[in-house]
């Protein structure tokens, strides 16, 4: 019988660009010792800033090109063969900006896992930090959540919070919500690396333990 608690869980972590909430999470499974390894980063274009970083730590890295596929549906069909290549049992969206199909969505059903920089249901899409600002509300924040094929949506595992501030522009708005991401996403990451994770009957999450899920900005000291 293996010893279960040498098993450690396979995560792929799929990006876009500079990757920060990536390298949040690969340092943070590192410094923490979960029981799980970042197995391969992958990102839907080559020139993805946080590729190298990946690939200076020993992880296996690697880009399709999103612009190469005649369709979403050949891309999607692409992208998911190479995720199965490295056996995940977590598939990590880390700022990865592309709208998925449904079949690739299906295909990864409870093991995909997303950040969105807004306090779902709010703001789903683009431009969420001008948005926030365009309607006033005076607390922004991300979601950490499973993916379901509806965009932005799904069983909501973690949330970070932060103030809007007077005189808040979105790339400074964008900021203070990328801090909380800092925090909100290794933590719920890490539930899931230990087995703590489970959607109810009712598509909500229970995390063993109980643990605080809402991530509070609050200055630096
Ligand atoms: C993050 O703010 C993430 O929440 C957002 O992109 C940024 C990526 O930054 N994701 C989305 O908007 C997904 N719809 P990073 O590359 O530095 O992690």
């Amino acid at each position: 019988m293996p010893d279960s608690s040498l098993i450690k869980r396979r995560l792929v972590i799929l990006i876009s660009g500079r990757g920060s909430n990536m390298q949040a999470l690969v340092q943070a499974c590192r410094d923490q010792g979960w029981p799980a390894e970042v197995v391969a980063v992958i990102a839907s274009r080559p020139d993805a800033a946080g590729l190298d970083w990946a690939r200076a730590q020993g992880i296996a890295a690697s880009a399709l090109h999103h612009k190469e596929y005649a369709s979403r549906e050949a891309f999607d069909a692409a992208l998911a063969e190479e995720i199965d290549r490295h056996a995940p049992d977590y598939v990590i969206l880390a700022g990865f900006m592309r709208v998925l199909t449904p079949g690739f969505v299906n295909h990864f059903a409870g093991r995909l896992v997303n950040i969105h920089p807004s306090l779902l249901p709010a703001f789903p899409g683009l431009h969420t930090h001008a948005q926030a600002l365009a309607t006033g509300v005076r607390v922004h924040g991300c979601t950490v959540h499973f993916v379901t094929p509806v965009l932005d949506h799904g069983p909501i595992i973690a949330q970070g919070c932060v103030p809007v501030l007077a005189g808040d522009t979105p790339d400074s708005l964008a900021n203070r919500v990328l801090e909380v991401e800092h925090r909100a996403f290794p933590a719920a990451v890490r539930w899931l690396a230990e087995g703590r994770v489970t959607l109810t009957p009712d598509h909500r999450v229970d995390v063993q333990g109980d643990p605080e899920r809402l991530f509070t900005w609050s200055p630096a000291a």
